[in-house]
Order: C-alpha cells, then sequence, then structure tokens
C-alpha cells in the first residue's frame, strides 16, 4: 500500500486526542500528501452498532473475552471500510487508537493475557501493522489525575473508574510492548506540556519520513 498508517497510543489522560488536535493542522500544512484523521469506530455505522453493544450498560453480563471479540470486529470494520482504501490512495493515517490499546487493556487491564488478544486481532486486521506508533507514556496517577480535571463527575464513564492498579496493569503493557517493538513503537514523554509533546511527535513523524514533508 502507497500510504502511511500511524497510530497514537497511550493510557487515557495521556493526552492522545489533544496532541492529535495540535498536530494536525501542523502536519496539514507540512505534508505533500492528503492527512486522514480517524479513530475507531471512526464513523463506520457497522463499527458504531458494535461500539454501542460494548458500551451499553445493561450488558452486564458482557464477558470479557466477548468484549474482547467485539472490539476487534468493530476494528476491522472500520479498517476494511475506511483506514485500508485511504493507504491504497496514498494518504497518511493518523488513528488515534488501534490493537496495542486491545492489548494493553483486554490483554493486561482485564488479564485475558496479551498473547491470546494479540491472535484474534491478527485475524482480524490479517497482519496489518502500523509503520509507526507514537506511545505517549505517563503514570497511572497523573493520567487519571489529568481526567478527573477535565471532565465533570457525570461523565467519568466506566473505565476511568476502573481501580488504579488496573491502570498500572495497562501501563506497563504499554512500556513492554514498546521494548519488545522498537522498530516500531516510539515512546514519548507525556508528562511533559501538550506543545512539547506536540513538537516529539512532529519530529519523529519528519525524521522517518522526511520526502513526506515540504
Ligand atoms: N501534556 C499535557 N499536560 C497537561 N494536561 C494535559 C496534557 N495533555 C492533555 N492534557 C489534559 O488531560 C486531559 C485528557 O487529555 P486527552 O487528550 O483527552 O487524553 P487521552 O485522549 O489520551 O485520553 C484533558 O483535559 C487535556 O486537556
Ligand atoms: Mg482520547
Amino acid at each position: 500500500m502507497k500510504g502511511i498508517f500511524i497510530t497514537v497510543e497511550g493510557p487515557d489522560g495521556a493526552g492522545k486526542t489533544s496532541v492529535i488536535n495540535e498536530l494536525a493542522p501542523l502536519l496539514k500544512q507540512q505534508l505533500t500528501s492528503p492527512l486522514l484523521l480517524t479513530r475507531e469506530p471512526g464513523g463506520i455505522p457497522i463499527a458504531e452498532s458494535i461500539r454501542r453493544v460494548i458500551l451499553d450498560p445493561k450488558n452486564i453480563e458482557m464477558d470479557e473475552r466477548t468484549e474482547a471479540l467485539l472490539y476487534a470486529a468493530a476494528r476491522r470494520q472500520h479498517l476494511v471500510q475506511k483506514v485500508i482504501p485511504a493507504l491504497e490512495d496514498g494518504q497518511l493515517v493518523l488513528c488515534d487508537r488501534f490493537v496495542d490499546s486491545s492489548l494493553a487493556y483486554q490483554g493486561a487491564g482485564r488479564k485475558i493475557g496479551v498473547d491470546q488478544v494479540a491472535t484474534i486481532n491478527d485475524f482480524a486486521t490479517e497482519g496489518l501493522v502500523p509503520d509507526l506508533t507514537l506511545y505517549l507514556d505517563i503514570d497511572s496517577d497523573t493520567g487519571l489525575e489529568r481526567i478527573k480535571r477535565g471532565r465533570h463527575a457525570s461523565q467519568i464513564n466506566r473505565l476511568d473508574v476502573e481501580s488504579s492498579v488496573f491502570h498500572q496493569r495497562v501501563r506497563h503493557a504499554y512500556l513492554r510492548l514498546a521494548e519488545e517493538n522498537p522498530q516500531r513503537i516510539v515512546t514519548i514523554d507525556a508528562r511533559n506540556p501538550i506543545e512539547t509533546v506536540t513538537k516529539s511527535c512532529y519530529n519523529v513523524i519528519q525524521n522517518k519520513y522526511p520526502n513526506l514533508f515540504i
């Protein structure tokens, strides 16, 4: 495929969404190819329906493997309908969370096992791996503190109230993935101010793909 697939990963409150919002206009000005910003379920109706099932508070019987399979199913639909066509068209695709999130949250956080979750995701993606992953690293306490500060109590979601130990398992899984995939995953210290984190992300992309920049 002609395009480049970049994912942004990290625990809740790391600043993924904030950094992508800052990064997008900078990239749009400087890139020679079109930029697609996306996140799962990415406005794909089938993937959104699946996501509604996952998040529906009525589904208290949801088994954790069912949840992992549903995330993988939504991911596949988003990939097939949106990401792959953009990559075939030569676009740079910047995606807020991807397979690594499932490995960290379902695999380690919910203790299904990273390898098991990787297996169903390999099936869903047919082995398509991002060209580059920007991992925004933050300790659990700082991440959770940011989320609490940034939201009204009524907006805190199910994952936010998971225990601090859950979030620590998630972070450790991410750190391990970064260690195991040094060619793909670049770790960025997300404790820095948003502007610094944004600049680091920009520099990583520019250094890896200088030909994409004017
Ligand atoms: N580098 C940063 N320093 C301080 N606060 C930040 C930083 N990045 C994000 N925030 C704040 O933390 C909260 C969560 O950020 P967000 O971008 O939604 O994180 P994520 O998408 O990784 O969960 C928001 O209120 C945001 O303004
Ligand atoms: Mg976000």
